[in-house]
C-alpha cells in the first residue's frame, strides 16, 4: 500500500516535470525560484536521497560546486555505483540542479 502510493506520487511528479520543462528551458539567465509545491517536494526528497545515497564512498559534493551539465554527467556516472533507480536519480537531479552553479 505504502509502495503504490509512493509510486503514484512519483508518476504525478514525472508528469508535472515533463509538463513544466519547456517553460523552465526558455529562461535564459538565472531561473526564477521554484514555487510549485510539487516541484518543491521533489527537491526536498532529492536532498534527502542525495544525503543518504551519495556519501557512502566520499564526502557529499556541494551542489553549487557543479553546473547542471556537470551534475548530469556526474549523476550518470555515480548512479550505478550508488545503485539508485532512474526515478531516484531524477529526484536527486531536481535537488542538485536547483542548487547548481550557474
Ligand atoms: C560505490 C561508491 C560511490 C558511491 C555510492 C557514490 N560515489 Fe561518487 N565517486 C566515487 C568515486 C570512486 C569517485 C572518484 C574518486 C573520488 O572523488 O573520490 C567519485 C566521485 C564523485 C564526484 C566527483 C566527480 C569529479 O569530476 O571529480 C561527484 C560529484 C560524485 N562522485 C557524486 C556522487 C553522487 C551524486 C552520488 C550519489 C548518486 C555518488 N557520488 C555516490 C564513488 C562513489
Amino acid at each position: 500500500m505504502k509502495f503504490s502510493l509512493k509510486y503514484a506520487f512519483a508518476v504525478v511528479l514525472v508528469i508535472v516535470v515533463v509538463a513544466c520543462s519547456p517553460k523552465i528551458k526558455t529562461t535564459t539567465t538565472t531561473p526564477a525560484p521554484v514555487t510549485d509545491p510539487i516541484m518543491l517536494a521533489k527537491i526536498t526528497e532529492g536532498k534527502s536521497l542525495y544525503e543518504t545515497n551519495c556519501n557512502k564512498c566520499h564526502e557529499l559534493h556541494k551542489p553549487g560546486k557543479y553546473n547542471e551539465q556537470q551534475w548530469t554527467k556526474n549523476l550518470n556516472w555515480m548512479a550505478p555505483k550508488a545503485k539508485i533507480t532512474d526515478e531516484q536519480k531524477a529526484t536527486i537531479f531536481a535537488y542538485l540542479s536547483n542548487n547548481a552553479k550557474h
